[in-house]
């Protein structure tokens, strides 16, 4: 069987690519989705520790809360779905700010914003375009570095993502959080993750929470449940075994040509320039 056409994974919503799985009916009826003010959002752009961070908020938990699979994806009947749920929903998106459902904003949920280093993050999603039969192929580094430099690839530009949500960091309802700042202190960044979220958390928990969410143990844990797909908190996939590939800081280096790494420069200090990053 011949791999699927461009055409048939991805289409262009509000000039974001998007995959199929994210229906433009969908899409287009997210504007009048119903928030509740207790939800919490999740929030990043994919592969900057969506997973990873999902793990350790469930785990804060001592009541029962459910980890919904991204707004953006499925079809029309999706809002319909969350709007049955009794519980606590603490729902994951990669939307940017400016698509996100306006009742989130005007009733203040919490949201947590994850933020990874690009070209961590770029080269995370190589792999994952590589290996995930849900996105188009791509032959090689070179021709993706270029894709995601443009922002044609799923989600759009990392750039465009990350700085319409920084333009909100001061916004009391949203947290910001970094990717590499959980691999230097995670038990830190739990506290803060927890104050964020009004929960009250031992230090002993705390402990507990960040061994559990260990890279080895969250990978151990999908071998065994790989068989539930709706554990998956990325509308790009139901297959969490893609999700956990190497979990490192500074991948890149073994990625990026010299060249490459001035490009990337270049684009980021002229595209970053108001930013504070
Ligand atoms: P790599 O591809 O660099 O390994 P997302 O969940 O947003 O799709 O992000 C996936 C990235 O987060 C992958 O990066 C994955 O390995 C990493 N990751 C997942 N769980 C992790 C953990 N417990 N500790 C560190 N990194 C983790």
């Amino acid at each position: 069987m011949s791999n699927p056409s461009e055409a048939e994974l991805i289409h262009t919503f509000k000039g974001i690519p998007f995959t199929t799985r994210s229906s433009p009916e969908l899409l287009e009826s997210l504007d009048t989705f119903d928030a509740r003010e207790d939800d919490v959002l999740l929030v990043s752009y994919p592969k900057s520790g969506t997973h990873w961070l999902a793990g350790v908020i469930t785990k804060l938990y001592n009541t029962q809360v459910t980890l919904t699979s991204p707004i953006e994806f499925g079809d029309i009947s999706k809002l319909e779905e969350l709007n049955k749920l009794s519980s606590k929903r603490i729902i994951p998106t990669h939307l940017d700010y400016n698509m996100l459902p306006p009742n989130f904003k005007n009733k203040k949920c919490k949201m947590i914003y994850i933020s990874r280093n690009p070209k961590d993050t770029a080269v995370s999603m190589y792999h994952y375009y590589r290996d995930n039969p849900h996105l188009p192929t791509v032959d090689t580094w070179t021709a993706f570095f270029d894709l995601f430099l443009k922002g044609d690839v799923v989600c759009g530009s990392w750039f465009d993502h990350f700085l319409s949500w920084e333009e909100h960091e001061n916004d009391k309802n949203i947290l910001f959080l970094f990717y590499e700042d959980m691999k230097k202190n995670l038990p830190k960044i739990v506290k803060e993750i927890s104050l964020f979220l009004g929960l009250s958390v031992s230090d002993n928990d705390i402990q507990d929470i960040c061994k559990k969410s260990s890279f080895s143990e969250m990978k151990s844990d999908t071998e065994k449940e790989n068989n539930d797909p709706s554990h998956t908190v990325c509308a790009l996939t139901s297959n969490r075994k893609l999700i956990f590939r190497k979990g490192a800081v500074g991948d890149w280096k073994n990625h990026f040509t010299p060249k490459q790494n001035r490009r990337f420069d270049e684009i980021f200090n002229e595209k970053m320039k108001l930013s504070k990053m």
